[in-house]
């Protein structure tokens, strides 16, 4: 069955990409999962109150949870496929696992509105979890990222998005969900700015100035383009964001890919940080650090509105619930 018919509907996971985003990332304190869990089956009403006055605003909100969390969470299944985001250490660069129970992505035509939902969502949470991380994204010139280049054309649409991040029937009980990786990467601008632009456009695999593509081996593109044995190409659905303080030399990409199953992404990160065939890394990272790196499920939206009960008191009890730094 493809992903796209019969499943229960998704949150806003497939929502184009919008002039504006909010990455907000949070731990939950010890205590703090029912608050979370009342917040979580509130969050779609949260996002009508502020979404519906505007109608051209397009706000979404995106929940994913952690693995260590999940099990804090919710009684019963999880997801098939959740587990920590797995760290990677290449021959020059490292893909950092860093913490992270639940992940809101806020999407808007407009900062404010993202602001105010995100400050509703805080308004609950503030005694139950601790903030890791909170971004702000913004869209640049024609979608492109700090580095200059437009960023998600190849991005999958309509069914054959659906298709590539929504989970179907091999996991039944999760349908509607997708699994979602987020890395912040922040830029040496001045590094990669002192390259020339013919350079630039080898490492990324891309031309700058018209965006079409350059056929590479070992670019940033060619080492994401990656095929089954049989030759079926994988997607993932990519909804990066630009990020940065001018003022503090902070310039950065938000990363964050959408997938019916992490094992995808996992091998287009493999290939960027440990190399594939003669390529020994993705040389976007020679001017790109991640600072973070974290992995959650995004549940079908029906899921957050009657999710199953909390786990039974003294779960766990002798074996105490995963942590890791990945959540
Ligand atoms: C510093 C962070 C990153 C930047 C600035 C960046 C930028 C870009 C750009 C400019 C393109 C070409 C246009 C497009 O098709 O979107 C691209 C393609 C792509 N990137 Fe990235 N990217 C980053 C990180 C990643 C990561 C971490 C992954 C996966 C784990 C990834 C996966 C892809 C994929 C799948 C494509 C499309 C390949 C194709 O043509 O089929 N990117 N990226």
């Amino acid at each position: 069955m493809p992903a796209s018919q019969a499943v229960p509907p998704t949150q806003s996971v497939l929502s184009p990409l919008t002039a504006s985003a909010l990455f907000l990332v949070v731990t939950v304190d010890d205590g703090g999962e029912e608050a979370v869990r009342e917040l979580l089956a509130d969050l779609a009403g949260l996002e009508r109150s502020v979404g519906f006055g505007y109608p051209g605003g397009g706000l979404s909100c995106v929940a994913g949870i952690g693995s260590a969390a999940w099990d804090r969470l919710f009684d019963g299944p999880r997801p098939a496929a959740l587990h920590p985001f797995t760290e990677l250490a290449g021959p020059r660069h490292h893909a950092v696992a860093t913490p992270g129970d639940l992940l809101f992505h806020l999407r808007a035509t407009r900062q404010d509105l993202c602001f105010a939902l995100a400050a509703l969502i805080m308004e609950r949470l503030r005694d139950a979890v601790t903030v890791v991380d909170e971004t702000p994204g913004f869209s640049y010139y024609d979608n492109r990222d700090l580095l200059g280049f437009v960023d998600g054309s190849e991005n999958p649409v309509g069914l054959a998005a659906a298709d590539a991040v929504v989970v179907g029937d091999e996991d039944p009980d999760f349908a509607g969900g997708a699994y979602v990786i987020t890395q912040k990467y922040l830029h040496d601008l001045a590094a990669w700015n002192a390259l020339p632009v013919e350079t630039q456009e080898l490492i990324v695999g891309r031309r700058k100035f018209d965006n079409v593509e350059l056929d590479q081996p070992g670019s940033h593109v060619d080492l994401n383009t990656i095929t089954d044995p049989d030759g079926t190409e994988r997607e993932i659905l990519r909804d990066n964001m630009p990020f940065g303080r001018p003022g503090s030399g902070e310039f950065g990409t938000y990363f964050i890919g959408y997938a019916r199953t992490p094992e995808v992404t996992e091998r287009m990160l493999r290939n960027m940080f440990l190399g594939s065939g003669p390529t020994s890394h993705d040389r976007i990272l020679d001017f790109s650090t991640p600072v973070t790196g974290s992995l959650f499920f995004a549940p079908a939206a029906g899921f957050l509105e009657d999710p199953p009960g909390p786990p039974a008191k003294g779960a766990g009890a002798d074996a105490p619930p995963e942590r890791s730094p990945g959540g």
